[in-house]
């Protein structure tokens, strides 16, 4: 056998360990070939001048994990058969497989493979109109770093199964105080509880509320990863339309189905960006009262308002227990970060923190020590001002824009707020064609279509622009006026 194999002497690892990487490495780079016969103990412990021991200690390993095998009387072989063909995921070659292939799924795993893609759409163009993800190469990184660093030395629990299953309690004091200044929630911090991101929020309550074939009612148009983690436990969805002030609420009042609950994005109506008006709110309050149903409010981007004071969350309005409120960080740091929180009534607080252990006993504990100290600190709320300034003006320069290259054929819709905003646009086209003109000018635009459960309406569009700077935004609206006009 002329193989090369380099031992060290030198080196803490034991040489039979060595030997045994050596030729698992000949195996599997096809130096040593399947049924080839490996040389006796005896002469290969000769010629690498290592005692016989080593191996044969070295061979058994080998064998017990189905690289080599003996065979009575004929010696030691690579085996036919390599683990590592099942075993090393990169070997495999991706094959286009037939779902039929996919046996044994659950009602939700079939509804998922029934359904269409779950993200939505997000354009690769140079200048992308995409929605979303805030601004982030803004995100005091270097104090972020910081943050976690100091947290690394100095915080065992991190590390233990000991953390509170609800998430570190300093924080979720920081976020009680927070939401009752800001956004007008009543809570205390116990009824805080951590999650990742406000996906699981909406994932743990349809778990605890939804049966199969239950109703929920949503906004029309409305949030994809809510719609589609009601669906998937089986609930049926009643759309909501939603206009200038958000849910028609009277619309909802005259559906005769009883409901779950009803999700609402109340501070910025998703995706079409209305505010939920009070007159509105109170009859929401008052109707789900009156009916026993549960609201879920969703305050994704609720800090970026611009001009005029927040609106109370329907969570500080309520005073019936009826609401269970959900935030994210998503929007104000980074949605990488997978940090959100679920506001409940104190009742559901043992339920909830069980969920979320069944789920997955608890959220990571280092980003919670350091969103902490972001917090007590001063960061976040300084973070905020600056994001809120910075946002506000990229939204100013889209409105301008839009309004300079479109003139009367844009209709601005929803409130100054938020980090996206949706149009309407008077124009011939379909949406499809709309979006690939767009692309021939490197401009990426999303047409609202795929966002309602009803009748979809056309020439809807969402525009993102915390990405954007000044005149990335001026350019991509212009060169969309013009390619429209063609
Ligand atoms: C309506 C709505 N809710 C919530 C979120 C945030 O989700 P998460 O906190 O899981 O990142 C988004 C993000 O786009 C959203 O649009």
């Amino acid at each position: 056998m002329d193989l090369v194999l380099s031992l060290d002497r030198t080196a803490t690892v034991p040489l039979y360990q060595q030997l045994a990487e050596e030729l698992r490495s000949a195996v599997l780079q096809h130096r040593l070939q399947p049924n080839q016969k490996l040389p006796p103990s005896r002469i290969l412990a000769q010629s690498l001048a290592i005692s016989r021991v080593t191996v044969t200690q070295s061979y058994d390993q080998l064998v017990s994990e189905g690289y080599l095998e003996t065979r009575r009387g004929a010696g030691t072989f690579v085996c036919a058969q390599l683990p590592e063909i099942y075993l090393n995921a990169d070997a495999v070659e991706p094959q286009p497989s037939a779902s039929s292939e996919l046996i044994h799924l659950s009602r939700f795993g079939s509804d998922l493979l029934a359904a269409r893609r779950l993200e939505g759409p997000s354009p690769q163009a140079r200048i992308s109109f995409r929605y979303g993800n805030p601004a982030t190469g803004l995100f005091p990184m270097a104090l972020w770093r910081r943050l976690l660093a100091r947290h690394c030395h100095t915080a065992p629990t991190l590390m233990n199964y000991s953390a509170d299953v609800a998430g570190y309690l300093p924080l979720r004091q920081a976020i009680a105080q927070y939401l009752s200044r800001s956004r007008a929630v009543r809570c205390c911090p116990e009824q805080v509880i951590m999650v990742n991101g406000s996906q699981q929020a909406l994932d743990l309550i349809a778990r605890l509320t939804l049966d199969p074939e239950d109703w929920v009612a949503m906004e029309d148009p409305g949030y994809l990863g809510a719609r589609y983690c009601f669906m998937g436990q089986g609930a049926n969805l009643q759309p909501i339309p939603v206009d200038a002030a958000g849910l028609e609420v009277e619309a909802l009042q005259q559906c005769p189905q009883s409901f779950k609950f009803v999700y609402v994005t109340p501070s910025h109506q998703f995706p079409t960006g209305a505010t939920l008006s009070l007159v509105r709110r109170l009859a929401l309050l008052q109707w789900a009262q009156h009916t026993g149903t549960l609201i879920l409010e969703d305050d994704y981007d609720g800090e970026y308002r611009y001009g005029d004071r927040p609106i109370p969350s329907l969570q500080g309005l309520d005073r019936h227990n009826t609401v269970i409120y959900v935030g994210t960080f998503s929007k104000i740091l980074f949605p990488g970060l997978r940090i959100g929180y679920l506001v409940v009534p104190i009742a559901w607080i043992p339920l909830v923190r069980q969920a979320k252990w069944l789920c997955d006993r608890q959220s990571a504990m280092l980003e919670q020590y350091a969103l902490t100290d972001f917090f007590t600190e001063g960061h976040f709320e300084r973070h905020i001002r600056r994001m809120r300034h910075l946002y506000n003006q990229r939204r100013q320069i889209l409105v301008t824009a839009l309004r300079e290259y479109f003139g009367d054929k844009v209709t601005i819709l929803g409130e100054n707020a938020g980090i996206h905003l949706m149009t309407k646009l008077d124009t011939p086209l379909a949406d499809e064609a709309v979006i690939q003109r767009a692309a021939s000018v490197d401009v990426g635009v999303i047409s609202a279509q795929g966002y309602y459960l009803k009748t979809p309406k056309s020439g809807e569009f969402i525009f993102g622009y915390s990405q954007l700077d000044e005149m990335e935004i001026e350019q991509g609206i212009r060169r969309l006026a013009q390619v429209l006009k063609r």
